[in-house]
């Protein structure tokens, strides 16, 4: 019978030298101290000789498109490309020194498409999108030379209303919880992005973060209360600029009621960096 052996989320923008020219010397050593602990969270995870990786990321439109947005889209295949743009934005150039191509745990992943199809979830499916610094930045600063276990990733809506509920990203994460028990494999499950950061989308409010609603979420996380954090409303996430955390509400989902323990936690005005791991027991 398989089994989650790892369940971790942080923040998905990890480069020193962006958050350097972003939020100057703080930003440089505030990156740089989260990025230590999501290295030893890699290390507790490649300790559990983990068989697969989930990772729940979100699409900030590069792989995806306004000509079709997937609420929650599983990628399949064997292998998954990593991202490269002509024009990339600041926080995806740190790509160009990651590995090109990452296996993928192909079983897996269609376990989880096809039960959560049986099971009513109106899942996407992709063969072909690849994979950006949501996925790459937390994967590689968690193995850095060691091998990285096959990927399952996954993507949720974050971002382009009507996004799934916060509700439903937990419903799903449950989901993921009983295709992995019902398998054979030991499975790792990362959530990636956030916290605060860019509130309401609004470019004029770049350099705010919502560090009380952040708070409150990571409270509720430690204490694995989860109940309030399933009526969490698209408006307050679009507020406070929590966008990014229906990813982690996947996460939630799968490990309930683990309770959190929160490696770091670092404000800055562009962003409030987060490393969060959950005790399974
Ligand atoms: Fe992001």
């Amino acid at each position: 019978m398989g089994r989650i052996v790892f369940a971790g989320a942080m923040s998905h923008v990890l480069d020193p030298d962006y958050y350097e020219r972003a939020c100057g010397a703080t930003g440089r050593q505030k990156v740089e101290a989260a990025m230590r602990e999501i290295a030893a969270m890699g290390e507790r995870l490649a300790a559990t000789s983990a068989d697969a990786l989930v990772v729940v990321a979100d699409d900030h439109l590069n792989a995806f498109s306004f000509t079709c947005v997937p609420a929650i889209c599983v990628r399949i295949g064997r292998t998954v490309q990593r991202m490269s743009q002509d024009h990339a934005e600041a926080f995806d150039q740190v790509l160009e020194h990651m590995p090109t191509s990452y296996p993928l745990h192909e079983a897996l992943a269609g376990a989880v498409l096809e039960q959560g199809v049986t099971a009513g979830f109106d899942l996407a499916l992709s063969w072909e999108a690849p994979v950006d610094h949501a996925f790459l930045s937390p994967v590689n600063t968690m193995h850095g030379d060691r091998p990285i276990p096959p990927l399952v990733p996954i993507w949720v809506n974050c971002f382009v209303a009507p996004q799934p509920t916060a509700r439903r990203c937990f419903a799903f994460g449950q989901h993921l919880a009983r295709v992995v028990a019902a398998s054979p494999w030991r499975v790792g499950i990362i959530a990636t992005g956030g916290l605060s950061h860019f509130p309401e989308l609004a470019l004029a409010r770049v350099g705010e973060t919502d560090t009380v609603f952040d708070r409150r979420l990571i409270h509720w996380m430690e204490r694995g209360e989860h109940e309030p954090l399933l009526d969490l409303s698209a408006d307050e996430l679009h507020k406070s600029g929590s966008h990014e955390f229906l990813n982690w509400m996947v996460l939630l989902g799968a490990v309930t009621p683990a309770r959190a323990v929160v490696r770091y936690f670092g404000e800055l005005p562009r962003i409030n960096l987060a490393a969060v791991e959950w005790s399974l027991g």
